[in-house]
């Protein structure tokens, strides 16, 4: 019928649809989505066991959208957990609410409620990822995100034929829930993953797993888009494809200045968008990831793979396998973390705070409490300033919003009560560590460098952090105690890699430049969820400022009770 409208008012109906067009070019638009939280009996090793799912598939839905946009997503739990969901890496400006971390930004969605997630997609397109933000149920809750460009606004490279999600992702042959709480019981780290996944899958190098492999079909001469994940919740992650480079382009939906490589590191939260170009003999060639540990734990060997596969090659083709970094391979993580720039262009500008208000300094640590009924009579914790975060009984957004005393106090310091000699001798000693809801209050507009400083206590460790409600700058990094003397001397001040996540190396020190224009409580924890269960976790409270839209927007009538 609209064709018919069209040929029957003829030239001004063209005429003004063009007009309007100027006018009004590319009005955004509403994407809605529904999340059904259901449990569902999936098999990937040996056995089937039930698993907590979005709409019963493993992993979740895609979210497309397009810069922007604005989503709303109506989340109902028909499961047996308190549920919440976090869009890891949306900045949700003065929008909080949308956020998803429980007990930080809202109350969990309880069995047999729903609630909508309701934000604006701006100033942001790349790859990014949605999952539980409660307990470990993200092992298995989780999904990609996609934001397009604008509508006719090319990408800073070579236009894909094909682009393809590869989420990485890490299996249990058990419950998840009942390994956390193992950990919790004995008071040490819990039985690792089983198996790591690609796209839900573990492939064929575990035992009953042939059917489980995930493949992409590709056309010999033409260029893919890889939008990588990595949504595993304790491990770090090399990942490569046999007989093919990889050009990384972004990561964690910025724009990087284009850079090729035989293999990427990506920790739990970051993503990594590469361009692989199918330019080798038509055959079948695995794309493998595998665990990067530089520490004295054991090492970890599990490889999941998955097939890039030339079109008409028979499924009867070994696939051969890529040569990944060594597990302990440190300076490969050093190196290539090195490579990472922004793109920095006139299009794409990285907008870097030069003058600073707020220096900090946190440390990341290990410590023990008594635990008389562990087994060894303590329970591991972890530390930022040797304080490890006590998770409140309501939201923190909504205590802070509505003024509500007695539930966080905002002392968290600047820096270590003590300095020690950070990266130096193993240290067992007892740094004072506290428990405590204690949080930093930054004023709205301000630029903060925070540097975080891994620790020898009790080991060091690397450990991807993670900040809600922001993208900040990398401006330095290194091994050994930060130099506040020396090191900022050597910062990138003029094309650092902008990120939502960054990995603090071991027994080193990063340092990262914001500026707070988001006001609202904003979480920061180690994203391995190992450290984040054991305390290894903060908030930002970031005042209102005092124009018009400087403001946390007022809660949405369905937010979930506590
Ligand atoms: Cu991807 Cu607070 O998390």
């Amino acid at each position: 019928m609209g064709s018919h409208h069209g040929f029957f008012l003829g030239i001004p109906f063209v005429l003004f649809v063009f007009l309007g067009f100027m006018l009004f070019p590319a009005e955004a638009a509403i994407k809605k989505y529904k999340f059904d939280i259901q449990v569902k009996s999936v098999s990937r090793l040996c056995h089937a066991k039930p698993i907590v799912t979005v709409n019963g598939r493993f992993p979740g839905p895609t979210i497309y959208v397009r810069e922007g946009d604005r989503v709303i997503v109506n989340v109902t739990n028909h499961a047996q957990y308190n549920m919440s969901i976090h869009w890891h890496g949306l900045k949700q400006y003065r929008n909080g609410w949308a956020d998803g971390p429980a007990y930080i930004t809202q109350c969990p969605i309880q069995t047999g409620n729903s609630y909508s997630y309701d934000f604006n997609v701006t100033g942001q397109r790349g790859t990014l990822w949605w999952h539980a933000h409660i307990l470990w149920l993200r092992a298995t809750v989780y999904g990609a995100v996609v934001i397009l460009p604008k509508q006719g606004t090319p990408f800073p490279f070579p236009q894909p034929h094909i682009e393809e999600i590869i989420l990485l992702g890490e299996w249990w042959h058990t419950d998840v829930e009942e390994v956390e709480k193992q950990g919790i019981k004995t008071g040490l780290p819990p039985n690792m993953s089983d198996a790591h996944t690609i796209n839900g899958k573990p492939g064929p190098l575990f035992p009953c797993s042939e059917k489980h492999t995930f493949a992409m079909e590709v056309e010999q001469g033409k260029t893919y888009l890889l939008r990588i994940i990595n949504a595993a919740l304790n491990d770090e992650l090399f990942f490569a494809i046999a007989g093919h480079n990889l050009t990384v382009v972004e990561v964690d939906a910025v724009y990087t200045k284009p850079f090729s490589t035989q293999a990427i590191i990506i920790a739990p939260g970051q993503t990594t968008n590469v361009l692989v170009q199918a330019n080798q003999m038509p055959s079948r060639y695995f794309m493998a990831t595998r665990s990067f540990m530089d520490v004295p734990l054991p090492i970890d060997n599990k490889t999941a793979t998955a097939i890039l596969q030339y079109k008409g090659i028979p499924n009867t083709i070994l696939p051969t396998l890529p040569q990944l970094p060594a597990p302990n391979d440190t300076s490969f993580v050093l190196h290539y973390n090195n490579k990472l720039r922004s793109l920095n262009s006139p299009e794409f500008p990285a907008d870097i705070p030069l003058k600073i208000d707020r220096k900090l300094l946190y440390t990341i640590g290990f410590g023990k409490d008594s635990c008389p009924t562990c087994v060894n009579g303590t329970r591991l914790l972890a530390t930022l300033n040797n304080i490890s975060f006590s998770m409140p009984q309501m939201a923190l957004l909504q205590a802070h919003y509505s003024s509500i005393k007695g539930v966080f106090k905002t002392d968290f310091p600047d820096k270590p009560p003590k300095p020690f000699n950070y990266t130096g001798a193993p240290l067992t000693a007892n740094l004072g560590t506290s428990h405590g809801t204690r949080l930093s209050k930054i004023k709205f507009n301000s630029t903060v460098e925070l540097v975080l400083q891994d620790t020898n206590l009790l080991t060091v460790e690397s450990h991807p952090f993670h900040l809600h409600g922001y993208n900040f700058f990398v401006v330095g990094t290194g091994i050994g105690n930060f130099d506040p003397a020396k090191d900022p001397a050597k910062y990138n001040l003029i094309d650092p890699i902008e990120r939502n996540t960054v990995g603090v190396p071991t027994g080193g020190w990063t340092a990262i430049r914001f500026r707070a224009d988001n006001p609202g409580v904003w979480f920061m924890h180690c994203h391995l969820e190992l450290h984040t269960g054991w305390g290894l976790k903060t908030a930002f409270v970031v005042e209102d400022g005092a124009g018009p839209n400087q403001s946390i927007l007022p809660p949405p009538n369905d937010l979930p009770p506590c």
